[in-house]
């Protein structure tokens, strides 16, 4: 049975799931100086049981078949033309739920992620992968339900990591029915590489394919793991794991804070800092991205 619209969108807001990462993985730095993570955001039991709701609708639906469907529709990319700028403004519609006042838009968590990249002294690019990072969530205004956008992704075709946010979950997907993709490789070969495996859909996967011909493959990794928690924060999946994955790990945890802790209610002043990304942008990316 496919799930009522109201159940595809239990999350008020699709930063529930940002947050919910910052209680499962807080600040060191916060815990260092005593601050807790309640500054970033006051979690509240509601806002808890919205996130379980949703891991609930995405362990269930994202099958195998579901990645290979999507994969189908999306990543063609015959969507949309949009200039970069414009297809920041369009990704910023979704800014609109729960409490829009002290809510961050898109654009601002992407800019609060590359500026803390850029002051850190990082090279470009990687401050144009924080820019870019979460342009895919896009999807969501393609119609997409959020199970399908965002939350943690993991392979499919293989058994799930015990690793995985609320693993008990995965009982409801039909894969976990289906003993080829039940034992621990399932449909793959020992040490094949991530670039192998298949992960679930969301918006790692779409902006990695759109990115993939202009970034190098230290930002591309950053891009398609950034929500892959059971590999970069768990160790988990290593008989996937080939040299090339081992050596890209530490790029994608060098981002992981960055996209996890830099949110902050002081906005970056987007006209101040306009140039700086114009000439980033032209500097990497064609005029026009497909969607
Ligand atoms: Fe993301
Ligand atoms: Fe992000």
């Amino acid at each position: 049975m496919e799930p009522t619209s109201i159940a595809n969108a239990p999350l008020a807001n699709l930063d529930e799931w940002e947050d919910d990462l910052l209680r499962r993985y807080p600040d060191p730095e916060s815990i260092a100086t005593g601050k807790s993570t309640e500054e970033y955001r006051n979690y509240e039991d509601p806002a808890r049981d919205t996130v379980k709701e949703f891991y609930r609708l995405n362990h269930q639906y994202q099958t195998f078949d579901f990645v290979q469907e999507k994969r189908a529709e999306y990543l063609k990319f015959d969507k949309k033309e949009m200039a970069i700028w414009d297809a920041f403004d369009f990704l910023n519609q979704l800014v609109d739920d729960s409490d829009p006042d002290t809510d961050l838009d898109q654009l601002q968590h992407l800019l609060q992620t590359s500026e803390a990249i850029r002051r850190d002294g990082h090279p470009d690019w990687m401050v144009l992968t924080g820019l870019m990072h979460d342009l895919g969530k896009v999807l969501c205004l393609f119609g997409e339900p959020q199970w399908a956008v965002v939350g943690d992704t993991f392979p499919v075709g293989c058994a799930y990591s015990d690793k995985i946010v609320y693993p008990e979950f995965f009982s409801l997907n039909p894969d976990s029915k289906n003993p080829t993709y039940q034992t621990k490789l399932g449909i793959y070969e020992p040490n094949c590489g991530l670039r192998k495996v298949f992960m679930s859909w969301g918006h790692d996967e779409y902006i990695y394919q759109m990115m993939k011909d202009y970034l190098p493959e230290e930002g591309l990794y950053m891009l398609r793991y950034h929500s892959f928690y059971a590999w970069h924060r768990e160790g988990e999946y290593e008989h996937l794991l080939d040299d090339h994955d081992r050596a890209m790990l530490p790029w994608v945890k060098l981002f992981n804070p960055y996209d996890l802790y830099s949110k902050n209610p002081e906005q970056p002043d987007w006209n101040k800092l306009k140039p700086y990304y114009q000439s980033l942008v032209e500097k990497y990316l064609p005029v026009k991205l497909k969607f």
